[in-house]
């Protein structure tokens, strides 16, 4: 449509009309149809006569369902300005792919703009026009459940993952492709005190720009239309009411123009942060804020009239909201087709899809552990296939809310279907006691068998039966689905009580045991690691997974991934995060003695696996790392190069790691930083040369006036395979 006829349109519309805009509502509200929710659902107090002014849907997807939700909606409204349906297609509709955190351990962005590209054109088929995602909220804290829908604890992984999943879904994005994406919460949702969800933030500015920032303007750099604000305070102040946050850093100094869309229920829940004495007050700090989509309250749809007829409200902030609402909605061809995505008739190739999901899959997947390289296994090894994810096919994680259980495949579905291969199968256990305490989560709901005494024994002691008469113990162990994922935080990262008790009775048969984790977040493992011989992180791998663990159990393929968040040693080191300050009393260096240094009387201060770690069937030696100059400028650089040999008789992927310390700052600068990193596939026994280019521009950092520079002086530059074992060489940086 024209510009001006869509001009045309806001000037004709009743501030009924306009506000309308501004309200987004689930799909009970529209239809008798059993809709997904994903949150609280009390009603909202909306009138009936308001519901056809509501401008945007909140997670129904399908073409029969928007079809019919569309066009009785188009029939009755004056205007005709179609809904924008919006979801939460978080990280697969159809194909479902590993849980965000396993997409951090591919350090392959090229694949996974491909894998959000798929996720973008099956949702598109079934009509969604906008996905709640990628989430690029920065995470240390693995209490907190969202670990699960980050990619990690990095800034720079996770700016060049939000780049790669919002390019992939916004592809070719017009009247007939692409999906819009609205990246989230802005921001510092994930440094929720004590990882306890919708908790307090508190942190410096200096910090959130540093760290929390950067992946969501790398996210709007990319493109992205949409922004959603997080449930937080930032700076004492909820985001969603948060005029310096929303007005006049996201617009005015980044110069978003796109849809600001609050939270579910966050403009009501100013009340309850204790901003806002009622859903007035409320409505006008998110509405002077700039937040244009009231998501699941009645705070807009009830509160924006009065306020404006009586001067509280500038009429003008809700027409330039609504201006914005309709500007995208005519970027997607929504008032020439409603149906975008519906009668287009796009071809889904799902076999090409499954075989993505299986490489992200595969490449997600972590080895932390192989002694004596028990893995890969041989055809010719008996095994017993043991635990409650052995054959489960609850392995997409929680934000899967469009993923069907019955396309995923199973461990052991996945063994079956090789006939060359000998398995006995046990459940073992129950994932958890009792899986009634969990409570629902969208379609997640979950009813136990009950898991008395007698029956855990009986299962416990199948599982021996089979396990003696194996070669090795393949054991297949985890969370639950709803102990991770949204309102899924825990003070105990370790595995249930009825899982470590099977673990313990296997592990004294004296058998190998090669345990495969699935989960939405670092676990605690420090307990397990001696009582097994390898540990394979899965993740919650989605639809392909049993495909993928077995290709890398028995070799097919061979792991790649590494962590992108640190797995902890235990939860009283919570936070820990390999890009941390080094302190006065740093432990290693500092010239006090004893007691008196940085540190823990009772554990150390490294996790158990530190980021960027993950172990390989290849033996990769890194050496000859040599810089071209010592010196650089801000109008030079300095070429990198090293040599990475894989000393072994199996080819693989490699990912080798370029981290900056800059040794003195105006501010305390971190002990690392990750700068750049390649993905590379290095033959059995070759030497490939590796380099990098070390630019001023990757030295800036916020300093005292909170100013984006670079100061001269001495940097160390380190190369290696995890983000602690790597070389070392120094450089200078001098006007
Ligand atoms: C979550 C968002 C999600 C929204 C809509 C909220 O509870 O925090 O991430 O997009 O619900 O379902």
């Amino acid at each position: 449509m024209e510009i001006n006829q869509l001009r045309t349109i806001l000037e004709n519309l009743t501030l009924e009309e306009k506000i309308g805009q501004l309200v987004q509502l689930s799909g009970e509200f529209f239809s008798q149809d059993k809709t997904m929710i994903v949150g609280p659902s009390e009603k909202l107090g909306i009138k009936e006569e308001f519901i056809p002014n509501v401008g945007s849907v909140l997670n129904v997807i399908g073409r029969e369902k928007i079809k019919k939700i569309q066009s009785e909606y188009l029939a009755s409204s004056r205007h005709k300005i179609p809904l924008l349906f919006m979801g939460d297609i978080i990280y697969g509709y159809k194909t479902v792919f590993p849980i965000p955190l396993g997409i951090g351990a591919t350090w392959n962005p090229e694949l996974i703009e491909d894998a959000y590209n798929i996720i973008s054109s099956e949702a598109v088929s079934e009509g969604a026009h906008v996905t709640f995602a990628p989430m690029v909220d920065l995470v240390r804290d693995p209490r907190w459940g969202r670990s699960l829908e980050s990619t990690g604890e990095d800034v720079t992984l996770n700016s060049v993952f939000a780049k790669a999943m919002v390019t992939g879904l916004q592809k070719n994005l017009d009247e007939e492709n692409g999906l819009v994406s609205c990246i989230k919460h802005f921001a510092g949702y994930g440094a929720a005190e004590g990882g306890r969800d919708y908790n307090t933030v508190d942190m410096s500015e200096r910090e959130f720009r540093q760290n929390y920032l950067p992946s969501f303007k790398a996210g709007l750099d990319a493109g992205a239309n949409m922004i959603m604000t997080s449930f937080n305070t930032v700076n004492g102040v909820p985001s969603t009411g948060n005029k310096w946050l929303i007005n006049d850093l996201l617009r005015k100094e980044w110069g978003f123009e796109g849809v600001t869309i609050a939270d579910y229920a966050a403009v009501r829940e100013l009340i309850d942060h204790g901003v806002a004495s009622d859903e007035r007050e409320a409505t006008k700090l998110a509405i002077e804020a700039t937040v244009d989509i009231d998501m699941k309250t009645n705070c807009y749809a009830s509160q924006l009239a009065p306020l404006i007829e009586d001067g509280g409200v500038d009429l003008k902030l809700v027409d330039e909201s609504v201006w914005r609402v309709l500007l995208l909605k005519n970027k997607l061809g929504l008032f020439e087709n409603p149906y975008r995505g519906i009668d287009n008739n796009i071809t889904i190739d799902i076999d090409r899809n499954f075989a993505k999901a299986k490489e992200v899959a595969e490449q997600s997947i972590v080895l932390l552990q192989n002694k004596n390289n028990i893995l890969p296994l041989n055809s010719k090894q008996k095994i017993s296939l043991i635990g409650p994810y052995a054959d489960s096919k609850s392995i997409m994680g929680l934000w899967a809310v469009y993923g069907q259980e019955e396309d995923c495949t199973t461990i052991k579905e996945s063994i079956i279907k090789r006939s060359e291969l000998k398995m006995n199968y046990a459940l073992g256990t129950e994932i958890i006691e009792d899986v009634n305490e969990l409570g629902e989560f969208g379609s997640h709901s979950y009813k136990g068998t009950e898991n008395t005494i007698e029956r855990q024994k009986q299962l416990r002691d199948q599982a021996i039966k089979i396990a003696k008469e194996s070669d090795v113990i393949v054991l297949a162990l985890g969370e639950h689905t709803l102990q991770s994922g949204e309102a899924g935080s825990r003070t105990e990262l370790r595995l249930p009580e009825v899982q470590m008790k099977l673990l313990d009775e296997l592990s004294k048969l004296d058998k190998p045991i090669v345990l495969v984790l699935f989960n939405g977040r670092p676990l605690v493992l420090t307990d397990i690691v001696d009582k097994v011989d390898a540990v394979v992180e899965a993740w919650f791998p989605g639809t392909e997974g049993g495909n993928a663990i077995v290709n890398i159990l028995f070799g097919k393929t061979n792991p790649s991934g590494k962590l992108s968040m640190s797995f902890p040693f235990n939860e009283g080191q919570i936070p820990v995060y390999y890009n941390h300050y080094s302190t006065g009393r740093p432990k290693e260096t500092s010239n006090h003695s004893g007691r008196f240094v940085s540190k823990y009387l009772d554990a150390p201060n490294e996790p158990l696996y530190p980021f960027g770690y993950g172990l390989s069937y290849s033996s990769f030696k890194y050496t000859n790392l040599e810089l071209s100059d010592s010196q650089m400028t801000k109008n030079t650089h300095i070429d990198l190069k090293i040599e990475v040999t894989n000393n072994s008789d199996i080819d693989g992927f490699e990912t080798i790691q370029l981290y900056i310390r800059d040794i003195k700052g105006s501010v305390v600068r971190p002990v690392k930083e990750l700068k750049d990193f390649k993905k590379v596939f290095v033959k059995a026994g070759e030497t490939v040369i590796v380099n990098f280019s070390i630019k001023e521009s990757q030295l800036r950092f916020f300093n005292q006036e909170l100013l984006w520079t670079s100061e001269n002086g001495e940097f160390e530059v380190m190369v290696g395979t995890n983000s602690k074992d790597l070389l070392v060489e120094k450089f200078v940086l001098s006007s």
